[in-house]
């Protein structure tokens, strides 16, 4: 007689995994792909995972469905980097309910229910946009101008709207840009953090902008678009040139890109997640406590330096 088909047993490996249901935003930009290499590096199962990556492609409802295939698989984490803020209470209530722990890395959710996730690891996006105040005042100095006293013209390529990344940079330069009311913001539009969409948006503020003296730019992929576009339009742009560009990242190619000329200046965002989350998943395994909120030290990088620097630049 022959033996009923049966499921595939779990190998005994299998069960001695800690199964890790990452949920992604997508592949858009340098700084993106070197958090998926981070995760990806660290969750092996010579570490003692068994990980799983989902690439919602920018789309916050397919991170809903992907969390909702990893409460159906019984995972034993969700890592959640949302795409957007809003409208997590429900699909974290059912994690909640299954008994999952969820926690959310990068970007953060807006929650009045803080007991929805278990921790948070990520950037201060808001000091970034301070920050990048600070940095701009400096880049103009360092060109021979005088950041209080020429009216400087400023446009903002804005990234995916309604994401941490871009709110905490775009309200952070705004409210401290109000120190400088010589400054005028243009324009702001979303080019969602890619290349292709940064150099559209910029091209498109080149023809309704002659007069543009400062980009900020919410990522670095976002500012290489803007300077195919400044270049295309028969401009110039960094510490040299006619238009001063500011971004945020300071991954590898952004350094090369201030070594070229093309950059101003960088702020940093530090896109190394993976060791982070695994050690908070390591204190949760071993009964300890972690802490809920988590900000990651970041820096800023002028033109002036990047090639003292790229050496050691890990992304
Ligand atoms: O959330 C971090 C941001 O997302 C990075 O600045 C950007 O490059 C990425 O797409």
């Amino acid at each position: 007689e022959a033996p009923a088909a049966s499921a595939p047993a779990e190998t005994k490996e299998d069960k001695d995994l800690i199964y890790v249901g990452f949920v992604q935003v997508g592949a858009e930009s340098d700084w993106r792909m070197a958090n998926t290499k981070s995760m990806q590096e660290t969750f092996t199962e010579e570490n003692g995972f068994k990980f799983e990556m989902v690439d919602a492609q920018q789309k916050t409802d397919k991170q809903i469905t992907a969390i909702r295939d990893f409460i159906q698989k019984d995972v034993d984490y969700i890592v959640l980097a949302p795409n957007t803020e809003a409208g997590w209470d429900t699909v974290l209530g059912e994690a909640r309910d299954a008994g999952i722990p969820v926690i959310i890395v990068d970007r953060m959710i807006q929650t009045s229910d803080d007991s929805l996730f278990t921790a948070w690891v990520g950037s201060n996006f808001k000091q970034e946009g301070y920050d990048a105040v600070d940095a701009l005042a400096e880049a103009l100095k360092l060109k021979g101008i005088d950041p209080k006293a020429e009216e400087i013209n400023i446009v903002t390529l804005q990234g995916t709207m309604g994401s941490s990344a871009q709110i905490g940079r775009t309200d952070g330069f705004a409210e401290k840009m109000k120190e400088y009311p010589n400054w005028k913001m243009l324009d702001r539009q979303s080019g969602d953090f890619t290349q292709e969409k940064g150099q559209e948006v910029m091209e498109s503020f080149l023809k309704s902008y002659p007069d543009i003296d400062v980009v900020i730019a919410e990522n670095d992929n976002m500012a290489f678009g803007a300077i195919n576009a400044i270049k295309a339009a028969g401009k110039t742009c960094g510490p040299n040139g006619d238009i001063t560009i500011v971004s945020f990242d300071a991954v590898k190619a952004a350094f090369e890109a201030m070594i070229a000329g093309d950059i101003d200046v960088d702020v940093e965002c530090n896109p190394l997640h993976g060791p982070r989350v695994k050690e908070i998943i390591e204190k949760l395994e071993a009964g300890q406590t972690v802490d809920k909120i988590a900000y990651v030290k970041e820096d800023v990088f002028f033109a002036k330096d990047a090639a003292n620097i790229i050496g050691s630049r890990q992304y």
